[in-house]
Order: structure tokens, then sequence, then C-alpha cells
């Protein structure tokens, strides 16, 4: 943030205040409004945060009018191309690409805590099988702070970093394990000389009884769908982490709550909500009578997979994403299967359709890569966990960032009260 010599003026009633202007790196100017309360006594209000930047953060930038990600100044773009998703957590947490022997260390230290403590195998145990992924990784993310006790102090730098190797390490095995004891089968033990992609999809997809070999194809497109979605500066989940965190609590208690917040259907819950959305439609002929209702706001159907509170114009995300499910289904043989084809359609439709282009709404990545994971063999209920594990990295960069703040504080926001003012109590027999 470099200082501006710009001031803002508000005028209330006959009395000016003078709002200092921040100027970022990229972006639009910020308007300084910390001292307006004890100066002016009056708050702002702005419920979803429109137009409040809650942060100073150098991790992610969006120009959601230019369709624009970048990750610590790197196009999107270019790293799906020829990144890893391992390189991009070092460069999320620590800002800058490794060397060679930088990945080489932290690719041998965040494979090495792939395991969770074995007495966590029990725990899982104690969730119905019918349970959501996402049920048993909330549960079961909050409780590695019962397991990591020397990962705990949010004061200690070196705690701080261990605890998050392990998350970055852990959570595809959680996921994992909480896809396996869903449908029965026995957990699989991470396997280590796999890749981090291949290893989650190892550990969901092998059984003891076969011998499971990891497709390349596969193994890079989940390892794309993981670049893409490891970090989106400031997005629900990423301001419920801080938030959390901004009170004191540990690292596995912030982002379990991440996690709660990700699970919704307009945040991480779309993928999941949007592929079943398609199978809903059916076929082809139903999508007419389906985008009348999208349109309606008295349906309170909304087009699933369609839509960002700040992509106005394309997600850059999903452009890759669409590459990428075109190669996996290639790869699969699947050209004519009715979900697809009910997408491929859909989003013929909409994007021609002047509601969807007067509102700005094109597909999200949710939209594409509900149709790989399904491709993929992966059931709806896991879209999120995945969606989850690539997001671990995003919020604890930023969870490190926000830490680090000398002058770190509770997230506390006012409020507009609209309620009854002051009034007596009367007893029961009274009212
Ligand atoms: N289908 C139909 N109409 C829509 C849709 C949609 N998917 N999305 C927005 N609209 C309409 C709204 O009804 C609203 O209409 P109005 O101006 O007449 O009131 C207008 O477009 C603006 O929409 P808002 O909801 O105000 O936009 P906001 O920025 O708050 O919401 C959101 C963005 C939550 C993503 C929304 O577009 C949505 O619910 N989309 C579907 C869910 C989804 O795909 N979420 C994934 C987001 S990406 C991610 O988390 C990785």
């Amino acid at each position: 943030m470099t200082a501006s010599t710009r001031i803002a003026k508000l005028m209330l009633d006959d009395k000016s205040f003078d709002l200092p202007v921040m100027s970022p790196t990229l972006g639009p100017d910020v308007l300084d409004i910390r001292k307006l309360y004890a100066q002016a006594d009056v708050f702002t209000f702005d419920p979803g945060f429109t137009s409040t930047a809650a942060c100073e953060s150098a991790i992610t930038y969006i120009d959601g009018d230019k369709g624009e990600l970048l990750y610590r100044g790197y196009p999107i773009e270019q790293l799906a191309a020829k990144s890893s998703h391992l390189e991009v957590c070092y460069l999320l947490l620590y800002g800058e690409l490794p060397t060679a022997g930088q990945l080489a260390d932290f690719t041998k230290t965040v494979t090495r805590h792939t395991m969770v403590h074995e007495q966590m195998h029990n725990f899982f145990r104690g969730f119905r099988r019918d349970a959501h992924p996402m049920a048993t990784m909330v549960g079961v993310v909050g409780a590695m702070s019962a397991f990591y006790h020397d990962s705990l102090d949010i004061n200690d730098p070196w705690q701080r970093e261990v605890a998050s190797f392990r998350m970055i390490a852990k959570l595809p095995t959680i996921a994992a394990m909480a896809y396996k004891y869903s449908v029965g089968q026995p957990f699989v033990y991470p396997k280590n000389s796999l890749s981090y992609a291949g290893n989650f999809l190892n550990m969901c997809f092998s059984v003891p009884a076969e011998e499971y070999v990891v497709s390349p194809i596969l193994e890079k497109a989940m390892d794309r769908i993981m670049m893409l979605h490891a970090d989106h500066e400031q997005n629900a989940s990423t301001s419920t982490v801080r938030l959390a965190g901004s009170s004191g609590a540990n690292p596995f208690a912030c982002i379990a709550a991440g996690i709660a917040c990700l699970w919704g259907p307009a945040h991480g819950g779309a993928n999941q909500a949007a592929l079943e959305q398609l199978r809903e439609i059916g076929t082809v002929d139903r999508i007419p009578e389906f985008i009348a209702k999208a349109k309606d706001k008295n349906s309170g159907i909304k087009l699933m997979g369609f839509g960002h509170r700040v992509y106005k114009n394309f997600d850059p995300r999903a452009t890759v994403m669409k590459e990428s499910a075109d190669e996996v289904l290639d790869l699969l043989g699947i050209h004519n299967n009715p979900t697809l084809q009910v997408a491929k359609e859909l989003e013929r439709i909409a994007l021609q359709d002047d509601y969807f282009i007067s509102k700005k709404l094109y597909p999200n990545v949710d939209f594409y890569s509900g149709i790989i994971l399904d491709a993929m063999g992966f059931p709806t209920s896991m879209f999120t966990p995945i969606f989850a594990i690539a997001r671990t990295v995003g919020w604890i960069s930023q969870w490190k960032e926000m830490i680090a703040e000398q002058n770190q504080k509770i997230g506390r926001p006012r409020q507009l009260y609209v309620g009854p003012t002051q009034r007596d109590y009367t007893g029961v027999a009274k009212r």
C-alpha cells in the first residue's frame, strides 16, 4: 500500500470530515474510514461487503472486469499451464516461486506429513456412513486441534509453519477417508511415492484387493483443479477463516470454520449443486423451461455454476477448467452422456440470453469442475471436499498473513440496529 496525497471529503450536516485515500499496487483506491466513527459518530453500511476492503493483503489479486486472477502477481493461466499445485502452495505461502531445491524440500516436508494420527481412524468411525463428507471434514479438521498440540500456539512462527504443513498434507487424506468411509471401503494410507494429486486419487480409488494405476491425464487434471481453486482473495470462506483467526483461535479450528462456510451452495457447494441441477434438468428439451425458472425471481431457482460476485466478464478459471474438461472427457471417451449434452446446451443458450448477458452472468469455475469430477468417478458429495483440499493453502496463507500483522485486531463489525427501542418487561400474566 502506498500513502496517497488524495483526501476524500464527507459532508455530514454542516461538518466536513477528511477520509484519507489509500492506493493499492493494483485495483481501485480505498477510503480509510477507520477514524470515521470516532470523529463523526456514524458507521458505514455495507452488508455483503460489496464496497468494503476488510484487510490489506499481498497474496491474490482479482480484476473482475478484465477476468484477471493473479497469485502473488502471476497470472492463473500461466500457473495452470506450467506450474504444479505444490509449487503454487509454496508461492502462496512464501510470496515467491521456489528454486528447485526449495521446491524439493517443501515437497518432501508436505509429503512426510500426509498420514493422520492413527487414533483419528476411530474418530471417523463415530460418524454415520451416510454423513456428507463435508460434515465429516468440518468435524475431523476441527478435531485436529485435539491431536496436534505441538502446533497450536499461534504466537510461535514455527508452530504456525508446522500447522500449515500438516493441513496442506493431511486434508487430502482426511477427504479421501471421509469418502472411503461413506462407501464402506477400507481407508487407504497415503503413498508418498506419488504426487500430491496422484496420492489423493489413489487414496480415493484404490482398494487393497486390486492394483490401481493413476492415469497421468487425470492426475494432471486434478492438480490443475487444485491450482485453480488454491486462493481467491477475500471470498466468504477466507473471510471466515480470517474472522475466526482474529480472535486468536487455533489454526485447525479456523480452517474447520472455513470448510463450514465453503459448504454453502452459493460458494464451494455450487459445484455439487451445479451438477445435480444438470441431472435434474435431465434432457436438452427441458432447458428452456429451466432457464425461464432461473429468470423468475419468485421461483427461488438460480442457474448453479453461473454468476460471480467479482467476475463480471468471465471467470479465467472457468476458461482453463473448460479445456481440462475437454481433455478428461476425451481421455475417458465420454462424448455423449446426457449430463454433458445438457451442460453444453445450457451454456450455449445462457450465453446468448439477454437476462444473463445484461446481468453479466457467465459460467464460473464450478460449472466445469463438476463435469470433470463426475467423469473421473467422484460422487457429487466429494466435489466440495476437493475444493476444500485445494483452498486449504489459500486459507492458511491468508491466516498467516493476518497473524503476522503488527496491529492485528479482532474482527468486529458493527450494525444498523432496526429492533425495538428500550421497553419495560411485563410479567407473563399481563402479556
Ligand atoms: N441464475 C439466475 N440469476 C442470477 C444468478 C444465477 N446463477 N446469479 C445472479 N443472478 C441474478 C440475481 O437474481 C440478481 O438479479 P437482480 O439484479 O434482478 O436482483 C443479479 O443476477 C445479481 O445477482 P446477485 O445475487 O446480487 O449477485 P451476487 O454477486 O450477490 O452473487 C453469486 C454472486 C452468489 C455467485 C450468484 O451469482 C449465485 O448464487 N450463483 C449461483 C451459485 C454459484 O454458482 N456459486 C459459485 C460462485 S463461484 C465459487 O464459489 C467458486
